[in-house]
């Protein structure tokens, strides 16, 4: 069955960013010139998801605002004649079919994405935790998508991590398949260095096999009282197969304020509209 739909988790607190996410949820922090949430819908987009379910908290508008249709704002853009501007705002509101489902607790990621069980409805499904920005010529989803259609079994996203840093990821006992795919034998979710399995660590994006909610239901709560995914995962990799892929692209940690300067800076370069000003002006800088 092709996996058409994603969940997007932008329930949580951004304690990282704080006191920029003290009233503004960190999906909607500007990365160059639009919301990190809006690249999770962009790569959905063009990976031929069809269907979104953003997970959010309650009273939390921003979001919604920013991908619906605002018919006030378009009317007055297309009586000035900023048609680029419109442009722009329209693009946001037809990525993709949005549903949105509350998770009124802060149980963590296991827990965020039980919360669109319904909304899957039996379905394989991505998930895409927004504030890991993932760049490249191919969407990574649409590169696991591939990996999904080939082994017809859940993916988890890789990437090979320095061990000082493992601790913060969860991290996968690989049996490698060829450069990229590797079958999961076992998980770790932030392990000490020394206990880690490998330095291939879980980043943002999953597609799972419907029976992932099931597990989910079946997990504990586990480190600092949450109901964490990989958990849920390592009941689910006792029924079916699992694979970790190690994807094309540069990944981006965009929920600390040092990752999202450096994906500004790099993003930025690249900006089709001022990436060259913005490479002046910073080789005018005297570093
Ligand atoms: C979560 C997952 C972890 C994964 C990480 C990727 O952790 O539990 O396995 O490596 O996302 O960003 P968190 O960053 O929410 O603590």
């Amino acid at each position: 069955m092709e996996v058409k739909k994603a969940v997007i988790t932008a329930a949580g607190l951004g304690t990282r960013f704080l006191p920029a996410t003290k009233a503004l949820s960190k999906e909607m922090l500007p990365l160059v010139d639009r919301p990190l949430i809006q690249y999770a819908l962009e790569e959905c987009a063009d990976s031929g998801i069809e269907q979104v379910i953003i997970v959010t908290r309650p009273n939390q508008r921003g979001i919604k605002g920013h991908f619906d249709t605002s018919v006030e704002l378009e009317r007055i853009l297309q009586e000035k004649g900023k048609t680029d501007e419109l442009a722009k705002v329209r693009k946001a509101s037809g990525l993709a079919e949005i549903s949105y489902v509350f998770q009124e607790q802060q149980l963590g990621l296991g827990h965020a994405i039980l919360m669109a069980k319904d909304a899957v409805a039996g379905e394989p499904f991505a998930v895409i935790l927004p504030d890991d920005i993932i760049d490249g010529d191919v969407p990574a989803i649409k590169q696991m998508k591939a990996v999904y259609d080939r082994y017809e079994a859940s993916v988890v996203a890789v990437e090979h991590i320095s061990k000082d840093k493992v601790s913060s990821y969860g991290v996968v006992n690989p049996e490698r398949i060829d450069g990229k795919v590797s079958k999961v034998r076992g998980l770790v979710e932030k392990p000490n260095p020394d206990e880690a399995p490998s330095d291939l660590c879980i980043v943002g994006r999953y597609i799972f096999t419907p029976e992932i909610f099931a597990m989910i239901e079946k997990t504990p709560r586990g480190a600092i009282g949450e109901i964490q995914i990989t958990d849920a995962m390592h009941l689910l990799l006792e029924r079916q197969s699992m694979y970790a892929y190690a994807f094309d692209g540069t990944r981006y940690d965009t929920g600390t304020p040092l990752g999202m300067l450096k994906a500004s800076v790099e993003l930025g370069l690249k900006h089709p509209e001022f990436g060259v000003d913005f490479r002046s002006y910073l080789t005018q800088l005297e570093l």
